[in-house]
Formats: structure tokens, C-alpha cells, sequence
């Protein structure tokens, strides 16, 4: 029987670390792509993974829940938190590379791979040291978020964000750049509090 090359390109954009996207083309065997989702992944490690996910979803930011998802192939730095509610890719959760210091925000999603009805593609998602995502931002396959980036609530990552930068919006728009000397330059010493902003709600709103 001839081979299947969906699975052969799977697996050569799988050992191939230096890839960034795969796109390949869905022979439609069915009437669309993701019915055969199978043909990519192992469905007994697929229900693996969905299990470490889901449990994580339940668990608040931990060591213990990074150390669930680094079963399961996510590259996580030090001093990560991942909020509850995040769904990390199910299927190729070992594409998402996380730096340190990242703060991930709840209800978000990290996908490495996208089926469309004639097309699949599988893309590594970085997140890179000390970005922070805000709740409810979707990332796609591919994407590149830089460091000490921040992206806004609700934004679609659809392209690679530039370092520093400040995004928001679907898709996510560069907002502003961050100043590069100022923004978290400074490391305080433990216990040192640089200042501290209170305010009640009526002044909030003058
Ligand atoms: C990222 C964030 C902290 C930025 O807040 P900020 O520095 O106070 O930024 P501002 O509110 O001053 O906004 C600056 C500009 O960006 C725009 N903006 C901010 N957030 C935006 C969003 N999510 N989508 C679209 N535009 C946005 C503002 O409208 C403003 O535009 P303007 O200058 O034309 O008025 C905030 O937008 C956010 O997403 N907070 C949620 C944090 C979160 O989810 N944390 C999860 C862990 S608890």
C-alpha cells in the first residue's frame, strides 16, 4: 500500500527543528481535513495529551502544572506561570517552546496546528522571556511572540510580534513599542517595594 504522506510530512516537519510551518495540502479522502485528524497523531497519545491538558486547565499556576505540561513536550522555563483555563495545543503540544518569565493569562489558547476543509498546517509556537499574554488571546501555529512583548486582552496573534512591542487587537496590531532601557530594567532587591499607586474609585474615574 502506498504510503501515507500526510503522516510523512508530519513527520519530517516533526524532526526537523528548524522548521517553522508546514502546510500541506488535504488530499480530501473526506469531505474535510480535521475528520482524519488520525492520520497525524496517534489517537492514544492524543487522549494523553488532552488529559495532561484538561487537568492543567483545573490547576492554578504551579510548578507542579509546568512540570505536567513538560510531560507532554512543552518547553517551559523557570519562573513561568500559566493561568487556568489555558489550552495548550492537544495534538502537538512539543511544538510550544515557553522562555523564562512568561506570564500566560486564563481562558487563552496556544495552537500549533490548524485545520482548514483542503489544508492542514502545523507551525512552533516561541514565547519568548518575560512576554506576557493577557486572558483570552488566541495564538496561531507559527507564531513567534518576542521578548518582554505584551499582548493585549483578547487578541489574535496571527503574525510574529516584535520584541518589546505592545499588541493588541484581531488580529493583534503592533499598539506601541516599549522603551527598551526603562521597561523591567530595573531588578529589585527582594522586599523592596518601588512604589505604590492607591487610588479610590472616584478618583479612578476623574
Ligand atoms: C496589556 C494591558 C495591561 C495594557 O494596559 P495599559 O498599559 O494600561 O495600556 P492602556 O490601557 O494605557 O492602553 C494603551 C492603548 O492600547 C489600547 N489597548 C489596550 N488594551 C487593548 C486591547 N486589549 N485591545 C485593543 N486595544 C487595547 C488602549 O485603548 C490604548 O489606546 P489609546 O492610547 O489609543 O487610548 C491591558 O490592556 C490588559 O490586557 N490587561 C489584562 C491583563 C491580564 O489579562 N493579565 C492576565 C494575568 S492576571
Amino acid at each position: 500500500m502506498a504510503k501515507d504522506y500526510i503522516k510523512e510530512e508530519v513527520r519530517k516537519f516533526l524532526n526537523n527543528e528548524n522548521a517553522k510551518i508546514v502546510k500541506i495540502k488535504y488530499d480530501m479522502n473526506r469531505l474535510n481535513s480535521a475528520y482524519e485528524w488520525s492520520r497525524l497523531r496517534n489517537p492514544l497519545r492524543m487522549l494523553w495529551t488532552a488529559f495532561i491538558v484538561e487537568v492543567c486547565r483545573k490547576l492554578p499556576p504551579c510548578e507542579f502544572k509546568n512540570n505536567l505540561y513538560r510531560m507532554i513536550g512543552v518547553k517551559i522555563g523557570k519562573d513561568v506561570t500559566i493561568s487556568p483555563d489555558v489550552i495548550l495545543d492537544w495534538l502537538f503540544p512539543e511544538l510550544i517552546t515557553i522562555d523564562d518569565g512568561v506570564l500566560v493569562g486564563g481562558d487563552m489558547i496556544i495552537a500549533t496546528h490548524e485545520f482548514i476543509i483542503d489544508r492542514i498546517m502545523l507551525g512552533r509556537v516561541r514565547i519568548g522571556k518575560q512576554a506576557m499574554l493577557a486572558s483570552w488571546v488566541c495564538v496561531n501555529p507559527g507564531v513567534d511572540i518576542g521578548e518582554r512583548s505584551i499582548i493585549g486582552l483578547f487578541s489574535y496573534c496571527r503574525d510574529d510580534v516584535p520584541a518589546y512591542s505592545f499588541v493588541a487587537g484581531i488580529p493583534a496590531k503592533v499598539i506601541k513599542m516599549l522603551d527598551k532601557k526603562t521597561y523591567l530594567a530595573e531588578r529589585k532587591q527582594h522586599g523592596e517595594v518601588s512604589e505604590v499607586i492607591m487610588y479610590n474609585s472616584k478618583e479612578k474615574n476623574n
